[in-house]
């Protein structure tokens, strides 16, 4: 191929054939609903992470608002990062709670710790770090504040799979670690989520309230709604999990080239992990400096895409200034937060790349520089 001819898309969503062998397999089984797969998918997912129990389910929107519905009371306050996806926000709401939108760490994308402990009232009932594009959060820390404030802590991992912390998976540490498996992600089974924790009572109520919390012949005891995952996605899942390690080693040959390759240009700010971090790289995202790199970040955009280079905003505001939590719980400013939504932009890294393609991708940064 010549390089005129490269094209570089964002994410890697094709299924292997012998994922796709064993979809088909549970279909003409004809035991589409959840059985067998989810079990197994459950066990090996667990065993994977190092969490004693795995609860699969829905989406990773349904895995948090799970977790929430086992312990939130109505108008008990979580710290949330609003640099983040909008689930980690509504599934709070969802379960009767209100999001307390915190700023994030400049370097990291990560939930500041101190913003988010001046925010703490006597509502506070729980943190929801999410460990962003793959970056695992400073466990120790926050488990240090969560104990601090008898806080419970909901990881959102929904960016996570394969991301570890002093060498322990992230899904190791309770209370409740929450997984997506929508297909950008790092693995993938079309709609998915899963719920790890560590405490056999919340692995019940979890697995009570994802089927109507009923404990039997229309006995529903708890309120719970249809959460479950099927033995279709659950097929796919096991076939994903078993390659995540080399997914993931893929992810991070591709990100220390884009680290190694881009670490000079000028007014372009490469992702940092902390020393403790093996960073799973969901997303890669740098920030853009147009007064130093020429360009700003949407004519970035528009260069890499004349290139053959696809890029993407992951986010291009705060969730404190989405509508519809400003017609909620009013105005608010978090600087850091509304600076790199004008700023951030994610750069190919997926597993689906060649080494190439890396290198493609750091050369089209370069040369688009004005
Ligand atoms: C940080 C974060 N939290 C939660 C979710 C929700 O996951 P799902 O799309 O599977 O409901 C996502 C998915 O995009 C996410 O990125």
């Amino acid at each position: 191929m010549s390089e005129s001819e490269r094209q570089v898309g964002i994410a890697s969503i094709k299924l292997s054939d012998d994922e796709i062998d064993a979809a088909v397999a549970v279909m003409r089984s004809g035991a589409l609903r959840q059985g067998k797969e989810c079990e197994s998918f459950e066990n090996e997912f667990a065993a994977k992470v190092g969490a004693r129990h795995a609860v699969c389910n829905s989406s990773g929107t349904a895995a948090l608002h799970l977790a929430y519905m086992t312990f939130l009371e109505p108008g008990d306050e979580v710290l949330v990062p609003s640099f983040t996806f909008i689930a980690t926000a509504t599934s709070v709401v969802a379960a009767g709670g209100k999001p307390i939108f915190c700023d994030v760490d400049p370097k990291s994308f990560l939930l500041d710790l101190k913003d988010a402990e001046s925010r703490i009232t006597e509502k506070t009932r729980a943190i929801s770090p999410v460990h962003l594009y793959g970056n695992a959060c400073n466990i120790e820390a926050v488990q240090a504040l969560a104990k601090k404030h008898d806080l419970k802590i909901v990881w959102d991992s929904a960016q996570a799979h394969g991301a570890t912390w002093r060498e322990a998976d992230v899904g190791s540490f309770g209370d409740f670690v929450c997984y997506s498996f929508y297909p950008s992600k790092n693995m993938f089974v079309g709609e998915g989520g899963m719920v790890c924790t560590d405490d056999p009572a919340m692995d019940e109520q979890l697995r009570l309230l994802r089927a109507h919390g009923d404990t039997g012949r229309y006995m529903h005891t708890r309120f719970g709604l249809n959460y479950r995952m099927t033995d279709v996605e659950a097929a796919i899942g096991r076939k994903q999990l078993s390659r995540l390690d080399q997914m993931i080693s893929v992810r991070r040959r591709n990100a220390g080239i884009l680290n190694e390759k881009m670490a000079d240009i000028a007014g372009i700010t490469i992702p940092a992990a902390n020393d403790s971090v093996s960073h799973a790289w969901h997303q890669y995202c740098v920030l853009v400096d147009k007064e130093r790199y020429g360009l700003d970040r949407d004519q970035l955009i528009e260069a890499l895409s004349a290139r053959g280079v696809s890029s993407g905003v992951h986010y291009p505001r705060g969730l404190h200034q989405q509508p519809v939590f400003i017609d909620r719980y009013g105005e608010q400013s978090l600087p850091v937060t509304e600076s790199h939504g004008r700023s951030v932009l994610a750069l190919p890294v997926h597993h689906g790349m060649s080494e190439q393609d890396a290198l493609y991708v750091a050369d089209a940064v370069r040369s688009c520089a004005a």
